[in-house]
């Protein structure tokens, strides 16, 4: 019986030693293979229940915050991949991420972020990743809003650097064409199913004015507003966002429902009534992309599906495993600063 144990155990260690080896060239840096959904099984078996308890607490504080946490996780991958870059301030060698452009006064929930690493760190100190606790964070705010759940691949580690730059150069913008946003996402290995499906979570949470304003008046110097802007909505939209002031104003990313996760974004933009510039090409520039659209505004549930698939898919851009990067003890520094 001890024989065939041990056996046992030895296969499965040349099994898993072989794979670490083989995945070598499969990604820049990371080593995808090395995230699986048991990994903090023996060392931190309630982490997950943890994370959940502290982000529905934030939740019933205020509804918002479900969509906040699920766009760090965004801007967090697309930035040197998962790896918590994004939740560091700027100390000793580090300049934050969180003064680039798609951050600058919009990224929010910095300090639920906190709270959950604290109560983390309280039950298994040193052992659950900022980039983990983040990734995990995303997946309950779909469920808590009423979207998709899925099982969440885990083990990243954390980054002892971030990049002030790189944000603006890897992170889509608002205003940008279909290609760029389709480059910007095919950079990081997501294609034209993610993109569509990964901007469905814009069914939840809000924009400034600044970041639509000029579709409202003069869409790319043109001294016009955007022609696929639906006439009636532009005109409550004006009211909430004037020419000029008001560049914080708040508007809901899906007019119908910006508290709920549902298939109604993709609903609004049939109807021409995406809120961002990047909403709305998404059904206006590209015919591979409007059938999606069609697809998920007719059938939630493959939305659904998609959606779960797409965030595993982005969850797993680049992460640092093995003995590379560290598990910070607090998100927003590294350890020996
Ligand atoms: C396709 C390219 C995308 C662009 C250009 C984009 C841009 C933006 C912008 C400009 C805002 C509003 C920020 C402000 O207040 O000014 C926003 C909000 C948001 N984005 Fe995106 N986004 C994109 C894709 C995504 C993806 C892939 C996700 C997550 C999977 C995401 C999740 C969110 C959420 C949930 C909000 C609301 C946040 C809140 O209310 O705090 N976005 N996005
Ligand atoms: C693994 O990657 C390292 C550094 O990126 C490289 O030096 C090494 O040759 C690679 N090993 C294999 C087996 O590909
Ligand atoms: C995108 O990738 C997924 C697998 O990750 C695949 O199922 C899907 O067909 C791809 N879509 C396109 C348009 O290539
Ligand atoms: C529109 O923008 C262009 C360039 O961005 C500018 O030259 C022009 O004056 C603007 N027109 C109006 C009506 O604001
Ligand atoms: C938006 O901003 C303008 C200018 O600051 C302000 O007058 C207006 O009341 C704001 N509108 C809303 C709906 O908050």
């Amino acid at each position: 019986m001890a024989r065939i144990g041990s056996f046992l155990i030895l296969l499965s260690l040349t099994y898993a030693l072989t794979l670490c080896i083989c995945d070598n060239a499969s990604n820049f840096g990371g080593n995808k293979r090395n995230l699986f959904p048991d990994f903090y099984r023996s060392s931190c078996p309630r982490a997950e229940e943890i994370v959940r308890s502290v982000v529905a607490k934030a939740f019933e504080r205020e509804t918002r915050m479900a969509a906040s946490l699920m766009r760090l996780h965004f801007h967090d991958c697309f930035v040197q991949g998962c790896d918590g870059s994004l939740l560091l301030d700027t100390s000793g060698s580090i300049v934050t991420e969180k003064n680039s452009n798609p951050n600058s006064r919009s990224a929010r929930g910095f300090e639920v972020v906190d709270e959950i690493k604290a109560a983390l760190e309280n039950e298994c100190p040193n052992t659950v990743s900022c980039a983990d606790a983040l990734t995990l964070a995303a997946r309950d705010s779909s469920v808590l809003t009423g979207g998709p759940s899925w099982t969440v691949p885990l083990g990243r580690r954390d980054s002892a650097t971030a990049s002030r730059a790189k944000p603006n150069k890897d992170l889509p913008e608002p205003d940008n064409l279909f290609d760029t946003i389709f480059l910007r996402f095919s950079n990081e290995g997501l294609n034209l199913t993610d993109l569509v499906a990964l901007s469905g979570s814009h069914t939840i949470g809000f924009s400034r004015c600044t970041s639509f304003r000029q579709r409202l008046y003069n869409q790319s110097g043109s001294g016009s507003p955007d022609t696929t802007l639906e006439k009636s909505y532009a005109a409550i939209l004006r009211q909430r966002c004037p020419r000029s002031g008001g560049d914080q104003n708040l508007s809901e990313l899906d007019i119908n429902s910006a508290g709920r996760f549902d298939n109604s974004y993709f609903k609004n933009l049939i109807e021409n009534m995406g809120l961002l510039n990047s909403d709305q090409v998404l059904f206006s520039s590209n015919e591979q992309s409007r059938e999606l659209v069609k697809k998920y505004a007719e059938d939630q549930e493959e939305f659904f599906e998609q959606f779960a698939e797409s965030m595993i898919k982005m969850g797993k851009i680049s992460p640092l495993t093995g003995s590379s990067g560290e598990i910070r003890k607090k998100c927003r520094k590294i350890n020996n600063s």
